[in-house]
């Protein structure tokens, strides 16, 4: 069963964080964000959204085709004056030509089947000069192994049948940058990124985490009785002391592509 963004169960599944500063620190790193114009597509709950307003763009529109989702990214920046949203959708957003300085797509592209039309439109509403940033996880980044930090890794060592799933949604680096290239993109770069996705004061909170599957769609592909099998196993990998604090992080690949 895969995760329904517009139900009503899954509405703040995607706005109950802040953007981390290892997310913050590497977009500025990579793209200046101040006095920007940006688009924001596939932006759930609005945690990025919020993040991009308070990094300094003049205005960030938040668009997704989720109407759950958008509800809970309105209440989530309801503190930013430069900050609007849309409902629409990546291949077909209906928003203007050559608009924006800078678009984001974060994890959105794993799920999205035409790459070619989605990237198409990003194109269509940059203005000249504008940049293109998609940010997803590849296989290699899917597939690292369990650790301390990299919890993710443990559901594929636990139920090996995720492994399939899961790469058969991801985007390999290379076809990326191909299919940006082929819409007319430029100067493409990748870079790294090990984001920090949640810090635990204690294993219960992370096991409630797992259990609720708490911004994951892919634990939706497990039914309830697995889901305690996995979080048991995680507990036990890593052989953590009660007060012990967890910071999980996820490794991310992020593109930039920029329209001449
Ligand atoms: C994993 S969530 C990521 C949300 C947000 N960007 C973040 O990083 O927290 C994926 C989001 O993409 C949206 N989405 C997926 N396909 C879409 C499409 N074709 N058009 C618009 N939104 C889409 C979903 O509704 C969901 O909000």
């Amino acid at each position: 069963m895969a995760i329904d963004f517009n139900s009503l169960d899954n509405r703040f599944t995607y706005s109950t964080r802040e953007a981390d500063l290892t997310w913050i620190n590497k977009i500025k790193d990579i793209c200046d964000i101040k006095g920007k114009k940006v688009l924001d597509i596939g932006c759930g709950g609005g945690i990025y959204t919020k993040a991009l307003a308070d990094m300094g763009a003049s205005t960030v529109t938040g668009l997704d085709f989720s109407e759950q989702l958008l509800t809970s990214a309105k209440e989530k920046c309801k503190g930013c004056s430069n900050v609007d949203f849309k409902l629409g959708n990546a291949l077909d957003t209906k928003l203007h030509d050559e608009q924006y300085d800078v678009i984001i797509e974060r994890a959105v592209i794993h799920h999205i089947q035409n790459l070619n039309e989605c990237f198409k439109e990003g194109y269509r509403l940059l203005k000249r000069g504008g940049i293109f940033l998609i940010q997803d996880r590849t296989p290699e980044d899917c597939l690292l192994k369990g650790s301390s930090t990299n919890i993710r890794g443990y559901f594929f060592s636990k139920f090996p049948s995720l492994i399939d799933k899961e790469i058969s949604r991801r985007y390999p680096s290379q076809k990326v940058l191909q299919i940006l290239q082929q819409t007319g993109f430029n100067d493409m770069k990748e870079y790294s990124l090990w984001e920090t996705r949640k810090v635990y004061k204690h294993v219960d909170d992370l096991m409630k985490d797992i259990l609720n599957r708490t911004g994951r769609s892919l634990l939706y592909e497990l039914n309830d009785e697995q889901l305690k099998e996995l979080a048991a196993y995680i507990k036990n990998q890593m052989d953590l002391s009660n007060n012990e604090t967890i910071i999980e992080k996820d490794r991310w690949t992020i593109w930039k592509a920029t329209k001449f």
